[in-house]
């Protein structure tokens, strides 16, 4: 380590250090491609990730191969590293998978994509400006990382509100349960910090992605919405709406649509979502729709006609492309930059490699699962951390980092105590993998069966009602 940092350090100017990094990451390549000692691949990739974050020190901007540091101020807050050579993870808005078996490294990805790690201090802040404990979500970094969120504290300290978006792409009937982790988050921060919230069901871009029709799409959002109102979202305070059904009907929303579009080139989209020339153009310009509702104006029946609301983004770090591109843009045409906080990502039983997929059933626990598949699930195919024999685990202990079930708890488990006893009695041996999945399996049970009961509550009149565009309860 030593030696890295006198790398790093001994760098004079941008362009000297820029060149150490095209050299290391030069490094990087050839050992994979040798096939090298993970060891010491690990210890080149160590120095890289070092490199890069002195060279956002020094410069202010993400390091980008093939771009020398006096070109690199065009899309500061760009910070996707457009060489990817160097990191293992792929994360981008289709696709999650690493090698790791504890899942993506994501202190890597805090500084790839030039975000901020959501530390002590900002937990802390937020329950002192919020007056509530923080969910267990922030209290165990499953929200990691966010950008701006101190500037949202200190505006909303002196009286000045915010709004929150989030939003879902319904690309099936079927949602499972890490769909509703940036829903059960953002409920908790419309309730704690009280302010209006919109989610976009993004239909029209499951159509431009996937093998569906119009009217599937449109009802998949509808059938979703179902199950995003029975997180126990106020009608008040809450607009959910279809692309489909809005953009139309929405001057307002079409106009910011298009003013992203004025200022967004194909060359910066390729670059950010990796389109290609035989992509539709539906694609290319569909980013600018995802955009569009961190603009307050994009809904005068909610905020009148103002243009400046801050504007916070609960979403799974993979949404993150989306959102550096609305920074980019947003100054240039006049609004404020929206504030993020980024969700890890909720694993799939087989484990942390990937995330949860809708189209695989075994590979995920669904909202309309019975308690016997959630037993069945659980037992048969959530990863295990622990020994293959009993004296084995007995002697030598599980490991839960790795361990699926364990993972699960972290999530859905409130009490802070029990949660670290199972680790500790997991770790030890004490705790048999079948004594483990039980007791995740009783966590599940009732959660789900409630969030069935509160989905049958759901009537089409209530459904009809949240996506009815209508002033929210609230003045700012
Ligand atoms: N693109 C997202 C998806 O496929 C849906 C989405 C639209 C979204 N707007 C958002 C997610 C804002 C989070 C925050 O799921």
């Amino acid at each position: 380590m030593t030696d890295c940092q006198a790398d790093g350090e001994g760098a004079r100017s941008p362009m000297e250090l820029y060149e150490k990094l095209n050299a290391q990451g030069e490094k990087v390549r050839s050992l994979k491609t040798a096939k090298a000692e993970k060891a010491e691949i690990d210890a080149a990739v160590q120095l890289l990730l070092k490199l890069k974050v002195d060279y956002k020190q020094m410069t202010g901007n993400d390091y980008k191969a093939g771009c020398p540091p006096s070109e690199n101020v065009v899309m500061s807050d760009n910070g996707l590293a457009a060489d990817g050579a160097d990191d293992e993870d792929t994360v981008d808005p289709w696709n999650v998978a690493t090698s790791n078996a504890k899942g993506v490294d994501y202190d890597k990805l805090i500084v790839r994509f030039g975000s901020s790690k959501i530390d002590q201090e900002l937990v802390d802040r937020i329950e002192k400006v919020s007056g509530q404990k923080p969910h267990r979500f922030l209290r165990r970094g499953i929200f990691f990382s966010h950008r701006d969120m101190h500037q949202v504290l200190d505006a909303y300290e002196k009286n000045k509100s915010f709004y929150l978006y989030t939003g879902r792409g319904p690309s099936s009937e079927a949602m499972h349960v890490g769909h509703l982790i940036p829903f059960i988050f953002t409920k908790w921060l419309q309730d704690v910090f009280d302010i209006p919230l919109v989610i976009q069901l993004t239909d029209d871009e499951k159509y431009l992605w996937k093998d569906l029709t119009l009217e599937e799409c449109h009802r998949f959002a509808v059938e979703n919405a179902k199950d995003i109102i029975a997180c126990g979202f106020d009608v008040n305070k809450t607009f959910i709406f279809s692309d489909l059904d809005y953009m139309g009907s929405s001057p307002e929303f079409y106009r910011n649509v298009v003013k992203v579009q004025k200022h967004v080139t194909f060359n910066q989209v390729k670059g950010i979502f990796g389109f290609t020339d035989s992509d539709c153009i539906g694609k290319i310009s569909f980013p600018a729709i995802q955009a569009a509702p961190s603009f307050s104006n994009s809904f005068p029946q909610i905020f009148g006609g103002k243009k400046d609301i801050q504007c916070l983004i609960p979403c799974a770090i993979d949404q993150d492309p989306y959102f550096r591109m609305t920074r980019d843009v947003a100054p240039r045409i006049g609004y404020p930059k929206p504030a993020l906080l980024h969700s890890t990502f909720f694993p799939a039983l087989q484990g942390a490699q990937t995330k949860m997929s809708a189209s695989d059933a075994n590979s995920s626990i669904f909202l309309t699962d019975t308690p016997k598949q959630i037993k069945n699930k659980v037992n048969k195919h959530a990863f295990s951390g622990g020994k293959d024999t009993v004296e084995e685990h007995r002697k030598y202990g599980g490991n839960a980092d790795v361990d699926v079930s364990f993972m699960y708890l972290t999530f859905f488990l409130e009490d802070d105590e029990q949660l670290e006893k199972i680790k500790q009695d997991y770790t030890s041996g004490a705790l048999l993998t079948g004594e483990l999945k039980k007791i995740l399996i009783e966590t599940l049970q009732p959660m789900i069966a409630q969030h069935q009961e509160r989905r049958k509550q759901v009537t089409d009149e209530m459904v009809q009602q949240f996506m009815t565009p209508r002033p929210l309860n609230f003045h700012f």
